[in-house]
């Protein structure tokens, strides 16, 4: 089965929460567990477009989805920080590129909404370590923006480069999880909810694809000490996806 490649409009109107970089922090501090009720329908998410009863899925399925949502919810809470704590600073040091880096977190705003929506829907528990994402994104972003805009976009860089790699993986396991259903299923169906999952996982790579797109054009490569930076960064994204995953 292939798994569509989707080219949404990159257009997302800002919600109220938008009014600042510390306030989205705070924000996502202190209402963690609550829908973000004030996103409006340009940001209408793909998980209400899911049915409201489904088939019973698989023990594999069941696990498979539960995991895949709890890593993917703390990494978009995560990518929602690392924007928002670039933003406070370059919003006062330097307000051009304040846009580009808007640009991208309205996007992980998106993304982050979406899994959070999911995640109340499937009742999936959120990683244990949730805390520790938020602080470390948050100075992340903060800590790259004080280096300035070309260590800012290598963090970007290397954050995309290990996500983009991440879903991808995921798609794959998706679709061999659809195939499986598709085979064995009395009507020859893979269930909606997985199905769905796959479009919006899909649709959440080519963003992350494109924000690394941005960085590159944006002279990610030039930081100093690059090599050192992206490398630290992606490692520790790695070792963050993989404890995600388990707790
Ligand atoms: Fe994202
Ligand atoms: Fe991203």
């Amino acid at each position: 089965m292939s798994i569509p490649i989707l080219r949404t409009s990159r257009a997302r109107v800002r919600t109220s929460a938008l009014s600042g970089a510390g306030a989205r922090f705070m924000e996502i501090n202190s209402t963690a567990a609550q829908s973000h009720d004030t996103a409006d329908a340009s940001t209408a998410n793909l998980a209400s477009k899911l049915p409201e009863k489904f088939p019973p899925l698989t023990p594999e399925a069941r696990k498979f989805l539960s995991r895949l949502i709890r890593v993917d919810q703390a990494g978009e809470l995560g990518a929602d920080l690392i924007y928002a704590g670039q933003h406070f600073v370059f919003n006062r040091s330097m307000p051009a590129v304040a846009p580009l880096i808007q640009h991208m977190w309205d996007q992980e705003i998106h993304h982050h909404k979406v899994f959070d929506d999911l995640q109340n829907k499937h009742r999936v528990r959120p990683s244990l370590f949730s805390p520790v994402w938020k602080i470390a994104a948050y100075g992340l972003g903060v800590g790259t923006a004080l280096m300035g805009k070309e260590a800012a976009m290598a963090c970007t860089l290397a954050v995309e480069t290990v996500i983009g790699g991440h879903y991808n993986n995921q798609l794959r396991d998706l679709v061999r999880i659809l195939d499986e259903e598709v085979r064995t299923s009395k009507n020859g169906q893979a269930s909606e909810e997985l199905r769905a999952l796959a479009t919006t996982v899909s649709e959440f790579r080519d963003d992350e694809l494109e924000h690394l797109d941005t960085a590159v054009e944006n002279d990610a490569e030039k930081a100093r000490p690059y090599m050192l930076l992206t490398e630290t960064i992606k490692n520790g994204c790695r070792v963050a996806v993989w404890i995600a995953e388990r707790f």
